[in-house]
C-alpha cells in the first residue's frame, strides 16, 4: 500500500494482485499445510463426535400423520371432544389435569350447557360458610378438573410407587409429543376391549381411542394452537403486501441518494 500526497489531498492505492499464485513458495507451502491440517482436524473432530453420539441406541417414536400437523391445519375438534371422553372415563382414574378448568372446554369441544352439566357431575368442597363450616356443592364452570388422588403420596401408594404424571402439558413434556404418547398407549399388547363407547358413534378401536386422547392432550397443552396458526396466516398475508410496498418505498426514498454523484474539485 502506498500513500500519495498530492497538493494536500491524500488517497490510498490498494494493491489488487494479492492472489495465492503470487505468494512466495515458502508461504505457499505453509498455507497449504495449514489448510490440510485444519480440514483433517475438523473431519476427525466430527468423526469422534459422531461415534460418541450413538444415536442408534435411542428410540424415537414414528411420526404419525396428525390432521393438525400442517402449517395451516387446525385441531380436529370432534376428536378433542372424544378425547375428553377418553380422558374422563379412562385416564382420569389415575391422572390429574390440574391446569384445565371446565370453562376451558366451552366453545372448544362442548357447548356451555353441556359443560355445565359435566361440571355438575362432580362434587366440590367449598366454604367456609357463615358458620365456618366447609360444605360440598355441585361443580361449576370455573372449577378445575377433579384430581384422582388428594396428594402425590396417595397416588404413589395406589400405583405400586409410580406417580402418574399430571397430563395438562404432557405432550410438551415428552420428546416426540403426541407421537410418543400415541406410541405409548398403543404399544402394549392387550388392548382393554370395550372400555368405552363414543357418543358420536365412532368405533372405539384402540388406535382411535389413543388418537383422540392425544389430540385432546395436544389441545390441553396448547389451547392457542388454532389461534396461533390463524395469526401466522394473517401475518404471512399482511407481510406479503407490506414487505414489497416497504421495499418499493425504500428504493424510492433512497433513489436521490443512490443516484447522486459526488465529485471532489481540489481548490486551484
Ligand atoms: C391405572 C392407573 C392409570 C391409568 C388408568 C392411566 N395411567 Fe398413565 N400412568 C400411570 C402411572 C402409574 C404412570 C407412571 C409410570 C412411571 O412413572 O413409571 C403413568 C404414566 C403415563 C404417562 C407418562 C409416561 C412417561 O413417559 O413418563 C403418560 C403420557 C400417560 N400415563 C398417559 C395416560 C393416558 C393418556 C391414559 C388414558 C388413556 C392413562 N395414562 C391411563 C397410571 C395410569
Amino acid at each position: 500500500m502506498e500513500t500519495l500526497v498530492t497538493s494536500g489531498v491524500s488517497c490510498f492505492v490498494i494493491q489488487a494482485n494479492m492472489s495465492f499464485a503470487s505468494l512466495p513458495k515458502g508461504r505457499k507451502v505453509a498455507l497449504t499445510t495449514l489448510g490440510v491440517l485444519t480440514t483433517g482436524g475438523a473431519g476427525l473432530a466430527l468423526m469422534l463426535h459422531q461415534s460418541v453420539k450413538a444415536s442408534d441406541l435411542e428410540l424415537h417414536p414414528p411420526s404419525y400423520p396428525w390432521s393438525h400437523n400442517g402449517m395451516l391445519s387446525s385441531l380436529d375438534h370432534s376428536s378433542i371432544r372424544r378425547g375428553y371422553q377418553v380422558y374422563k372415563q379412562v385416564c382420569a382414574a389415575c391422572h390429574s389435569m390440574e391446569y384445565l378448568a371446565f370453562r376451558n372446554l366451552v366453545g372448544v369441544s362442548h357447548t356451555e350447557d353441556e359443560v355445565k352439566a359435566l361440571a355438575e357431575e362432580i362434587e366440590v368442597v367449598d366454604g367456609p360458610d357463615e358458620s365456618g363450616e366447609m360444605f360440598t356443592r355441585p361443580g361449576k364452570l370455573s372449577d378445575y378438573f377433579p384430581k384422582p388422588y388428594p396428594n402425590p403420596e396417595a397416588a404413589r401408594a395406589a400405583n405400586n410407587g409410580a406417580l402418574p404424571p399430571d397430563l395438562s402439558y404432557i405432550v410438551n413434556a415428552r420428546h416426540g409429543g403426541e407421537d410418543y404418547v400415541f406410541s405409548l398407549l398403543t404399544g402394549y399388547c392387550e388392548p382393554p376391549a370395550g372400555v368405552l363407547e363414543f357418543d358420536d358413534g365412532t368405533p372405539a378401536t384402540m388406535s382411535q381411542v389413543a388418537k383422540d386422547v392425544c389430540t385432546f392432550l395436544r389441545w390441553a397443552a396448547e389451547p392457542e394452537h388454532d389461534q396461533r396458526k390463524r395469526m401466522g396466516l394473517k401475518l404471512l398475508m399482511g407481510s406479503s403486501i407490506l414487505i414489497p410496498l416497504i421495499y418499493y418505498l425504500k428504493r424510492h426514498r433512497w433513489s436521490v441518494l443512490k443516484s447522486r454523484k459526488i465529485a471532489y474539485r481540489p481548490p486551484k
